[in-house]
């Protein structure tokens, strides 16, 4: 798993007085975006995306982490810190499998929205079973990585009209 950070520490003008925080979380083999299928998933690689995703939020006046695991857990717990504001879910595999994953994203009660690289939906039939669709709050499929700075730009809309609840800071999971 690895964590990152990046963005900026001021609001845009409209929206709360301080900078929407958002928490992008990618699932399972996205640490090997560059060389798995690259027909499929394109050959940027997931630190390339995450700088364009990290360009962009300096742009908007975004505060963004990043986390990427292979591991289901790891990526609830990291969702149970819930010191973001709004996150951005490309659950990799997991968008198929897990109940748990889609769980944790509603008890948490922050937006999300779900990106893909590719199209699910026009693949195996196995991909259109999909846990998260119906409670995203948005989804950007098969524009690989334009995707995630589209989902970044759709929070930020939102975070300036006031659609989006200022959180408070972090909230330590009891687990550590
Ligand atoms: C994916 C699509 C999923 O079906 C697949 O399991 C992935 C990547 C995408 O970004 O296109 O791992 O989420």
């Amino acid at each position: 798993m690895s964590e990152t950070g990046a963005g900026s520490a001021t609001g845009a003008g409209t929206g709360p007085a301080r900078a929407l925080r958002v928490l992008v979380l990618n699932g399972p083999n996205l640490d090997l975006l560059g060389t798995r299928e690259p027909t499929i998933y394109g050959r940027e690689t997931l630190d390339e995306i995450n700088a364009g995703i990290a360009a962009r939020a300096v742009e908007l006046g975004v505060a963004v982490a990043f986390f990427q695991s292979n591991h289901e857990g790891a990526l609830i717990d990291r969702l149970h810190r819930r010191d973001f504001d709004a996150a951005i879910v490309n659950a990799a595999g997991l968008t198929h499998t897990s109940v748990s994953l889609r769980d944790a994203l509603l008890a948490v009660e922050r937006p999300f929205v779900e990106v893909h690289l590719s199209d699910p939906a026009t693949r195996e039939p196995f991909r259109r079973i999909n846990f998260l669709e119906d409670v995203a709050v948005a989804r950007f499929v098969g524009l690989h990585a334009r995707g995630y700075t589209l989902a970044l730009e759709e929070l930020a809309r939102r975070w300036a009209a006031g659609l989006i609840l200022a959180r408070a800071g972090d909230v330590e999971a009891p687990h550590g």
